[in-house]
């Protein structure tokens, strides 16, 4: 059996590696219709990949004159606190009927370069339908990091949960940022161990709730308020093919402890998705740490998983 060959990334390959994207991206598509079409087609993506190609490296696997397989990254110089490289999920694939160990392949082969300029943080996102490619990059070193999700803004049945539930305003900047602060807290604590730094203070919380593109959902016992859910336009802190002007992101979300499993947060996600309904999106996503273990469960009965990004820290002091 003849191997694909791995050579360096060049402009010329650029068509069909954005082909091959897009064709992964029509499969999940077809699973999941609410995602956005405009992703389905190569020119949406060509642009982006030029502009990486031309300021990182990457590599191919050619088979038989096809390109089956492609890794880039971007070479980032503070990375979680890392030098290090991260490929979306616009900027890797393979063709996996070709055979051959394609991504293992790639890997060994950016791996060496990344690692050669001192890249010790390697991170790629891969669409959710690639089971076999996320195993194969498990075998490779890498661990699950974070998890995007989406859903349609069809109605959610939520039971009342006995509070009073509504949108925030600046005036409730105060209670809203206690429920913020412990968002924070809990982000940081293990086992999530989020590199967020300290608090940045509250101007963009308070600029947030004055602005009406942002929608605080809150739920309140008496005047104190026990938890927020915020909906927004697309976060662009996020996997790239939920970037759009129909997509309303959840950017935040908390119920004091001595609230949770009560139905607070699906009572909140509830008025969000018809709050965006009216705002004119016609979906809602969300990014999640996969080890926050109860937001995991909870986004998860609601949302559909689009894209699994996964991470690998090498010791530096083993790179030779
Ligand atoms: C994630 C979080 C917001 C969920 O809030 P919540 O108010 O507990 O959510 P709900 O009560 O609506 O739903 C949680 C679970 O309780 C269950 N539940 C709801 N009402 C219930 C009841 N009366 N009795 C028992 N269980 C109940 C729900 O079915 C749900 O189960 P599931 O997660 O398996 O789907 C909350 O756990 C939290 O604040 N976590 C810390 C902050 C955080 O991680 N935020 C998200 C960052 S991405």
């Amino acid at each position: 059996m003849v191997l694909p060959v791995i050579l360096p990334l060049s402009e010329q390959h650029l068509p069909a590696a954005a082909a091959l994207v897009c064709a992964h991206y029509a499969a999940l598509r077809r699973a999941i219709p609410q995602l956005p079409p405009r992703y389905e087609e190569p020119a949406a993506l060509l642009p982006r990949l030029r502009d990486m190609a031309r300021r990182a490296p990457g590599a191919v696997a050619i088979h038989h004159g096809r390109l089956v397989g492609f890794l880039v990254a971007y070479l980032l110089d503070n990375f979680r606190g890392h030098r290090g490289v991260f490929s979306p999920e616009w900027a890797n694939g393979i063709d996996p009927s070709a055979g051959g160990s394609i991504y293992e392949r790639l890997y060994a082969h950016m791996a060496h370069q990344w690692a050669e300029s001192s890249y010790t943080l390697h991170g790629l996102s891969l669409f959710a339908n690639a089971a076999a490619a996320c195993e194969t990059w498990h075998w490779l070193g890498f661990g699950l990091a974070t998890v995007d999700g989406v859903r349609a803004l069809t109605p959610l049945d939520a039971p009342a949960p006995g509070l009073t539930v509504r949108r925030a305003g600046l005036a409730d900047l105060r209670q809203v940022a206690a429920l913020d602060d412990g968002l924070h807290r809990h982000l940081v604590a293990a086992p999530i161990f989020l590199p967020l730094g300290a608090p940045a203070g509250h101007d963009e919380l308070a600029a947030e709730l004055a602005d009406p593109a942002y929608a605080f959902w809150t739920a309140w016992a008496g005047d104190e308020a026990v938890a927020f859910m915020k909906f927004g336009p697309a976060s662009d802190n996020t996997c790239a093919v939920i970037y759009d002007p129909g997509t309303s992101s959840i950017t935040g979300a908390f119920t004091r402890p001595d609230w949770r499993e009560h139905g607070v947060a699906t009572v909140l996600l509830a008025r969000g998705l018809v709050w965006a309904r009216t705002a004119g999106y016609t979906r809602c996503a969300v990014d999640f740490e996969p080890m926050n273990t109860p937001a995991a469960r909870f986004w998860r009965s609601h949302f559909q998983l689009v894209c699994l990004s996964q991470l690998r820290y090498i010791d530096a002091s083993g790179v030779q």
